[in-house]
């Protein structure tokens, strides 16, 4: 049965700041979506201060009325957020109405269409107070490096390497992207995936054309023009058998990199995994990603598995937070803040441009 696999994201409102949404708001988008007709089966998780709702269908990705039902979702627990009074009540919903697609109008969207196999495991990823490349390191040392997974050098199937469609996230003028093979093309690829705020793995496609990696890409500064949050994104991955095992999969997490967000979404702070539904702490942070583990089966969702719920990563965790508190001794210098390129809230910005024209141009000494 071929099967569509939708996880659409939103910030919509928090408590105690950008923390967590409320329970009253995460039921109502439960509820929403699950009176609808014509979705197979879905689920509702959170993460930080993001919703996120997973759909199986069978419409095909990009599809109005999938969309509209996410939208709507996200609309009605807007609604609850403003009686409430949560902070930040609709924040990702940059657009006054839906106009076919979520896309562009500020919710974070990854899709995968497929024919089911006999037995269909995926992972679901949430990454919050980060950005899409947050994602590149751990899926290019998965999908890429013999070092991390040795899966590709023991299986015959994996070992045929991978399509990667990257993203220029930057380019405004439509989708900009480019298309590389493993293990032909990796220095390339490495050269592209280093540069997380631009850079960005979309999917992730067998050599025989079957899709296993979906990363949402969206950049909301691109649609609101200024700081809104980072784009706290969501991933789908398809594992096991043609694909990389769950475990080759998760093995990066442990290294719980450096990525940009954090406070403000201007700085660098350690990517901690956490259990699913955890709330942000300290200095809005660290960033932070969860992971379902699932099966779907005729489009039905089985139980799941929190994956990073487990004492292997309560030791990760720790190196996350010790990681966090190094970084966080330097306050704003140098590395510990995001490139001028980088930065999108505008204070430092607004400061620099008021300085300008108090620089003046030494006379040369004679
Ligand atoms: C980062 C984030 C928070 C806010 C910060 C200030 O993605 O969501 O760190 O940027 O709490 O928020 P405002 O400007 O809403 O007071
Ligand atoms: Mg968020
Ligand atoms: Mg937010």
């Amino acid at each position: 049965m071929k099967i569509t696999l939708s996880l659409i994201k939103a910030d919509i409102g928090s408590i105690g700041g950008h923390i967590k949404p409320s329970e009253k708001v995460i039921q109502r988008v439960k509820d929403f979506v699950s009176q609808s007709k014509f979705v197979i089966d879905s689920h509702v998780f959170h993460t930080g201060d993001d919703i996120a709702i997973l759909l199986s269908h069978t419409f095909g990705p990009d599809n109005p009325k999938i969309h509209k039902l996410a939208w709507d979702a996200f609309m009605e627990g807007t609604k609850i957020a403003k009686e409430q009074g949560l902070y930040g009540a609709g924040q990702d919903l940059l657009k006054d109405s839906f106009a076919g697609n979520v896309r562009g109008a500020g919710p974070a969207v990854a899709e995968m269409e497929f024919e089911e196999r006999p037995a269909e495991p995926f992972l679901v990823f949430l990454a919050d107070k980060t950005n899409p490349g947050a994602y590149n390191l751990f899926f290019y040392l998965a999908f890429a490096d013999p070092f991390y997974n040795s899966g590709l050098i023991l299986s015959p199937e994996i070992g045929r390497g991978f399509k990667f469609v990257i993203v220029d996230v930057k380019y405004k003028r439509g989708d900009r992207i480019i298309e590389l093979f493993t293990p032909e093309d990796i220095y390339d690829i490495a050269v592209l995936l280093r540069e997380t705020g631009r850079y960005s793995i979309e999917a992730i496609f067998t050599k025989e054309g079957e899709q296993c990696v979906s990363v949402s890409t969206t950049r909301l500064h691109n649609i609101a023009g200024t700081y809104t949050g980072k784009d706290d994104p969501v991933a789908i991955v398809r594992v096991q058998k043609n694909f990389p095992a769950t475990g080759e999969v998760l093995a990066p997490f442990k290294i719980a990199p450096f990525v940009d967000g954090f406070m403000r979404g201007a700085h660098i702070g350690p990517l901690m995994p956490v259990k699913l539904n955890s709330s942000i702490s300290y200095f809005d942070g660290p960033p932070i990603v969860s992971c379902a583990a699932l099966c779907v089966h005729n489009g039905r969702f089985t139980e799941m598995v929190d994956v990073f719920d487990h004492p292997f990563w309560d030791f990760v965790r720790f190196k996350a937070a010790q990681k966090a508190i190094d970084i966080r001794e330097q306050g704003f210098f140098g590395n510990a803040m995001l490139s001028m390129e980088e930065l999108e809230y505008g204070g430092i910005v607004k400061r620099l441009e008021k300085l300008a024209p108090k620089f003046k141009i030494r006379k040369k000494r004679k």
